[in-house]
């Protein structure tokens, strides 16, 4: 008798639990969508004409008008569009420089692709960085008595900023001073403080300088 209880008792408490479990099946919100996020590319390098296979999240069930850009290039021709994974043809002109994936407006991080057979000219320091740093405000609240100073190579080089150094050479997107000035730094306010901020184009630019090596060129 006390085991036919106990076995009763075992088979009821079984089937709320699973009851249970799938009483909350369907009404959990979907997850919202978060920005487009790139994590590899397949292959690793490329020519153009050939294919790409993008690999990430958040891009979207379908292409509709969202779009991808390789090297500056858009392309136009894609093969695959799904929310993990977009594969497409390197656009004929494209040259190495940053992937990225814009979905309703919102850009991806940008990753550095390496397309085959052409040559990328070195982004100047003195030419095309410095001017950036001098024309938007950044030399002067950061060129006295802030702990970062950007108004030479040597003191933007030094490291001994609050987080310690801004540049990382050799990876652009993974530089403290990118992610300010992309808005994706864990601390503080976007750069320039108040704004107005820079175009895409131009922190792309820094950010190939830096992946460049970060020269004193
Ligand atoms: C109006 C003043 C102002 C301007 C203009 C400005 N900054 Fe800043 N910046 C700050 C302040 C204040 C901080 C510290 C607080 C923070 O991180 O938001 C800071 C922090 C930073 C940091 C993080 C350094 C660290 O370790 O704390 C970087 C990198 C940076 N700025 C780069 C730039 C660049 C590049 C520009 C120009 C495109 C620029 N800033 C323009 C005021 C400014």
């Amino acid at each position: 008798m006390i085991r036919t209880y106990f076995f009763l008792a075992f088979v009821s408490a079984t089937f709320l639990a699973v009851i249970g479990g799938c009483s909350d099946m369907g009404s959990n919100p979907p997850k919202p969508a978060g920005p487009p996020h790139i994590t590899s590319f397949q292959p690793d390098s490329a020519f153009a004409g050939d294919t790409l296979k993008i690999v990430g999240t958040d891009f979207g069930a379908s292409k509709g008008s969202s779009t991808v850009t390789v090297g500056g290039k858009n392309a136009d021709t894609i093969y695959l569009w799904s929310a993990n994974e977009i594969r497409l043809k390197i656009p004929a002109a494209a040259v190495t420089g940053n992937v990225t994936v814009t979905v309703g407006g919102t850009a991806s991080n940008a990753v550095t692709f390496k397309v085959r057979g052409t040559v990328v000219a070195d982004v100047s320091f003195v030419l095309d960085v410095a001017p950036v740093f001098a024309n938007n405000g950044c030399v002067g609240c950061h060129g006295g008595t802030n702990n970062l100073r950007v108004d030479t190579y040597a003191r933007l080089m030094l490291g001994t900023s609050l987080n310690g150094p801004v540049i990382t050479p050799g990876n652009g997107e993974g530089s403290v001073i990118i992610k300010k000035l992309r808005g994706t730094a864990s601390f503080g306010d976007r750069m320039p403080q108040g704004g107005p901020f820079l175009s895409n184009s131009v922190i792309d630019k820094i950010s190939l300088w830096i992946t460049q090596g970060a020269k004193n060129n």
